[in-house]
């Protein structure tokens, strides 16, 4: 005789549920961001805060999460437009966010640059743009975020989750793009004190053909 009672999984619905939780979403308008926060809300976070540069992005992102059909009952997308690539932009966010709640549970650090050239031709201004989102952004993103964080509840603890690439697996022709990756995907020294700080290093992908479809390699 088979025994089947492991066929019952106590509570499922709980496992992945993140009913009331609080997140952060950077590069939030459009692309991997904008899926994140999808299924942030669709998973019952109660308020998913999107940010990116551009205002009417950030904008049009929310309308069309606070328009998906299954969100929790109030559960509301915040748009809060800022330039993530510097302190004082990073600072407006977090300022911003500290207006709407005392505590965050989730920060998606997922805005990012990336440039590709060959090293003799590799601007300083490029590898500024990259390295200052990417890296330095992320950074501060995290120290900025730390008191948030840190209030987050007892034995749920909150999560920094960072947006790398396999392109910081190995060097290739995309030198910056695949160093500054290799930063973010060795994320620990950046962990406050108790929080998860995975990163997350997605294959490469058209971001507006993986969703709901196949995925496609580049
Ligand atoms: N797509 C891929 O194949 C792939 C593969 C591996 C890793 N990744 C990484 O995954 C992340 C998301 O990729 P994606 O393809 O979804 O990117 P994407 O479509 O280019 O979106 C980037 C997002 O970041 C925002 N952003 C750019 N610069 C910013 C800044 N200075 N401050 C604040 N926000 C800024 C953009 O909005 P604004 O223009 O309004 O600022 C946009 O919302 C990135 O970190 C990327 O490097 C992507």
């Amino acid at each position: 005789m088979s025994d089947t009672s492991d066929a019952h999984l106590h509570d499922f619905p709980s496992l992945f549920s993140l009913a009331g939780k609080v997140a952060i979403v950077t590069g939030g308008s459009r692309g991997l961001g904008l899926s994140s926060a999808s299924a942030l809300l669709q998973a019952g976070a109660s308020k998913v805060f999107i940010s990116s540069r551009k205002p009417a992005a950030c904008l049009s992102a929310c309308a069309a999460l606070n328009a998906l059909p299954n969100r929790a009952p109030g559960a509301v997308a915040i748009p809060i437009p800022a330039d993530l690539s510097t302190l004082a932009g990073v600072r407006h966010l977090v300022a911003e966010v500290t207006r709407h709640t005392p505590r965050v549970d989730v920060v998606c650090a997922n805005a990012g640059a990336t440039w590709g050239a060959p090293l003799a031709s590799h601007g300083d201004d490029a590898f500024a743009k990259v390295m200052n989102l990417n890296v330095r952004g992320v950074f501060n993103l995290v120290r900025e975020c730390a008191p948030l964080l840190e209030r987050g509840r007892g034995e749920d603890p909150s999560r920094v989750i960072i947006t790398a690439s396999v392109a910081g697996l190995g060097a290739g022709p995309e030198g910056t793009y695949g160093c500054t990756y290799q930063i973010s995907c060795c994320p620990r020294p950046l962990s406050p004190a108790g929080r998860e700080l995975p990163g997350l290093p997605p294959p490469p992908f058209i971001p507006q053909t993986l969703v709901n479809t196949d995925m496609n390699f580049l």
